[in-house]
């Protein structure tokens, strides 16, 4: 069994029934609805590990627990979480809760919410489990996000609208061999960045499902179950687009919350964002998740879906099916709240904030990268539009932390995201309530863009 195998043997005898008797090449059961079965964890070690990709590829790297990505992490809404976050790297680190409001002294982020956690030391989160939902954690110290130290959140609701018979988290990531530091250096020293049209970044070995490059492990549904699928995207730079050949996904849930039921045939996620998709399975299959990188021709990703211990398909990404090329993409003007929210009774304040880039690769917002601004003041109680306008040729999924913003689509009131694509030289605004008093990041969630300059602190007054 591979190195980063830590399930328990109950958990396993629960993936190899779940499997239908399915040959199980790689252990599954941790992506698949763990939290109500397990006992919490109480501790996640950041550590160098080698773990086992499938397909005959290892990866010497850093991990949570051994495995990439972690564990699923947890619980129930309104129950409390505490965990420690043993280092065992050569460097200082942490973990944001991407997506959760905690308190700010729990955010993550060094030297804003929290002194970086030094090699040898242990950090105690604490927190309640406030929202419901999926999200996603990760260390944000430098572009560790892109050695694997991130992993699955999930916030169970008892109220919750879908009632599903399977319940399972599919982490999509980009996988890159060597140093994301050396990646760095060598962006930041390429003279010509960004003038000559085509802007190639990173250049990444692979792409990831719960683990695996290559011959995923199978998931399993029973003929007529209500299937639900997590939909993460945990990638440092990757923009990818999912769907299930043979069967129309109903959206229900953007960044974890939950939205009027949208039918479609693919949904893109930037990184950091997450949709929870659900099927039933009344036919006997077998169907296959697609996912790849949204710019290139062929999906880089393909996961059977096998029904009653049927057969499956072969698990080769060789072309996109036409259902899904040619299909109905999920747009944001598509989503509205389940819920109505609640008016709106103060006044809005637009801050406009302008995307940009700049010679030696640094990724700006207003012409200033990170380091030489000023924070963004809020006072506690106003509402504040942000209206970001990308003048660059790039996507640039920005992330809010300690807050849901109301994405404005122009079609009444819009979906609560904490993450949202703004789109080459394209125009999005979200509007937030000041609620969560604190010192807090907004900021591009590609993990280049961020570490180049692309974040801003959100401070209280
Ligand atoms: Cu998931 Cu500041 O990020
Ligand atoms: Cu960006």
């Amino acid at each position: 069994m591979p190195a980063h195998d830590t399930l328990t043997r109950r958990a396993l005898l629960k993936t190899l029934t779940a499997a239908g008797g399915a040959a199980v090449a790689r252990p599954f059961a941790r992506f698949v609805d763990l939290l109500a079965n397990e006992a919490p964890a109480r501790e996640l070690v950041a550590r160098p590990s080698t773990v086992d990709l499938g397909g005959g590829r290892s990866w010497a790297t850093w991990t949570y627990g051994g495995g990439v990505p972690g564990p699923v992490l947890g619980g129930a809404r309104g129950t409390r979480f505490r965990l420690d976050l043993r280092n065992e790297l050569a460097e200082p680190t942490t973990i944001h809760w991407h997506g959760l409001p905690v308190p700010p002294g729990m955010d993550g982020v060094p030297g804003l919410s929290q002194d970086p956690v030094q090699p040898g030391d242990v950090f105690s989160y604490d927190f309640e489990l406030t929202h419901p939902g999926t999200y996603l954690y990760h260390s944000h110290a430098g572009l560790q996000l892109d050695r694997g130290l991130m992993g699955p959140l999930v916030v169970t609701d008892p109220d919750d609208p879908v009632r599903a018979d399977v319940d399972v988290v599919v982490l999509l990531d980009d996988w890159l061999a060597g140093n994301p530091d050396d990646a760095f250096a060598a962006l930041r020293s390429q003279p010509g960045f960004g003038m000559m049209g085509g802007m190639r970044e990173v250049a990444y070995d692979g792409y990831v499902a719960n683990g695996a490059v290559a011959d995923p492990m199978p998931l399993s549904v029973a003929r007529g179950a209500l299937m639900r699928l997590r939909l993460i995207n945990g990638a440092a730079s990757t923009t990818f687009v999912v769907g299930v050949e043979g069967r129309p996904l109903t959206v229900t849930h953007a960044d974890g919350q939950a939205v009027a039921p949208v039918v479609v045939d693919t949904v893109r996620l930037g990184m950091g964002e997450r949709y929870d998709v659900t099927f039933r399975a009344d036919d006997a299959g077998p169907w296959t998740l697609f996912a790849g990188n949204v710019d290139a021709r062929v999906p880089a990703i393909a996961l059977p879906i096998v029904v009653d211990g049927g057969p499956r398909t072969t698990g080769r990404p060789l072309a996109w099916p036409a259902t899904l090329l040619r299909g109905r993409r999920l747009q944001y003007e598509q989503l509205r709240p389940l819920a109505p929210p609640p008016p709106v009774v103060v006044p809005v304040r637009e801050v406009p904030l302008t995307l940009g880039f700049a010679p030696g690769y640094a990724w700006t917002i207003n012409g200033e990268t990170f380091e030489s601004a000023a924070a963004l003041a809020v006072r506690e109680g106003e509402r504040v539009r942000l209206v970001f306008r990308n003048l660059s040729m790039m996507r640039h999924p920005m992330h809010l932390h300690g807050h849901f913003f109301e994405v404005l689509t122009g079609a009444g009131r819009g979906p609560l995201k904490d993450t949202v694509i703004v789109d080459p030289m394209g125009q999005v605004a979200v509007e937030f309530t000041a609620d969560n008093p604190g010192r807090w990041l907004m900021h591009c969630h590609h993990a280049y863009h961020m570490e180049a300059g692309m974040a801003r602190e959100i401070r209280y007054a």
